[in-house]
């Protein structure tokens, strides 16, 4: 069993500007189908449950997206473990909490691309697409798209139509403008069509190539030259947002009162500014979207911003 123990010495106030993990943890790994070198997978949840009692230890606060966090509950209720569940993930998609840890972060590295790409748009007269992550869920998409000031932004949960999009570029330039912003999420697709994906040799679903065939698709119905980024891995990383930082440490906080208060099966959530706690049965139900109404699809149409649809 590999541990590390957290003294009060490891921490010299460095953590709070890093990213990544400090103790090598994966979201592959999924204990109960465990990847073995020889291809097979094994189930491994019993040395987990072990591994706990051995350190005797008294609950786990456990960090993580909404795979992890239904993988990290079921092993708790296996083992009767105390288990309170801070949300993270750069794709923002845990229910029942407006933030998870990260998402500010990769959304500022988003806008600062925007940032970036502009004055390339202007000077070539182009349209810069730019594809971000996000898994099923535009969070990323939508709020970078707002932020830096993107004509386009397509999301998963609005399927788009190529000639609206196009359609859009051109009313642009008859207005006098000859470059475009463009943000799509990694999953956005086509009306009637599923997100570009592949199954990689580890059985994973990934997502990629939308922005590429926007582009082609758009250069040909509008006739622009058009450029794409696909900022892929560089939005995970990097030194955290003041607003990451300020919602970790509540939710930290937060998590070990919970813990203390003798509480287990909950994640604590950041709900109208104020951290609250849910039951975790209820997070692992399902993932949260952006919802049709969501007040900034609201936003982003107010402001002319095309859709796709
Ligand atoms: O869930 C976080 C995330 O960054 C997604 O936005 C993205 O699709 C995925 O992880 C990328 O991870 P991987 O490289 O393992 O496919």
């Amino acid at each position: 069993m590999r541990y590390e123990e957290l003294k009060p010495g490891l921490f010299t106030g460095d953590i709070l500007r890093m990213g990544g993990t400090i103790l090598g943890t994966t979201t592959h790994g999924d204990p109960f189908a465990y990847p073995m070198p020889d291809g097979t997978t094994q189930d491994i949840s019993p040395q987990f449950v072990s591994g706990f009692q051995e350190l005797e230890l008294s609950g786990l606060i456990v960090i993580g997206g909404d795979g992890s966090l239904k993988i990290l509950h079921r092993l708790a209720e296996l083992g009767g473990i105390p288990m309170i569940a801070i949300p993270k993930t750069i794709d923002n998609d845990v229910p029942l909490t407006e933030y998870a840890i990260g998402f500010t972060t990769a959304l500022s590295t988003a806008v600062e691309a925007l940032d970036r790409l502009l004055p390339t748009a202007e000077s070539h007269e182009r349209v810069m697409i730019l594809e971000v992550m996000g898994r099923d869920a535009g969070h990323i998409a939508l709020s970078a798209g707002i932020a830096g000031g993107a004509d386009v932004i397509l999301i998963p949960e609005i399927p788009f139509d190529i000639e609206k999009v196009a359609a859009k570029i051109n009313r642009v330039r008859e207005r006098g403008r000859n470059h475009s912003l463009v943000v799509v999420a990694e999953a956005a697709h086509p009306l009637g069509e599923d997100a570009r994906s592949y199954i990689t040799t580890q059985g994973y679903r990934r997502y990629g190539g939308i922005g590429q065939l926007l582009s082609e698709q758009i250069s040909e119905r509008t006739g622009s030259d058009t450029r794409v980024t696909v900022l892929g891995h560089v939005q995970r990383g990097g030194v955290p947002s003041s607003h990451d930082r300020i919602v970790a440490s509540a939710f930290g906080v937060k998590a070990v009162d919970l813990l203390a208060e003798g509480k287990t099966g909950r994640m604590v959530s950041w709900q109208h500014r104020q951290v609250v706690d849910v039951p975790l049965d209820e997070v692992n139900q399902r993932t949260r979207a952006v919802s049709l109404d969501d007040t900034l699809v609201c936003t982003a149409r107010g402001l002319g911003i095309s859709l796709g649809d």
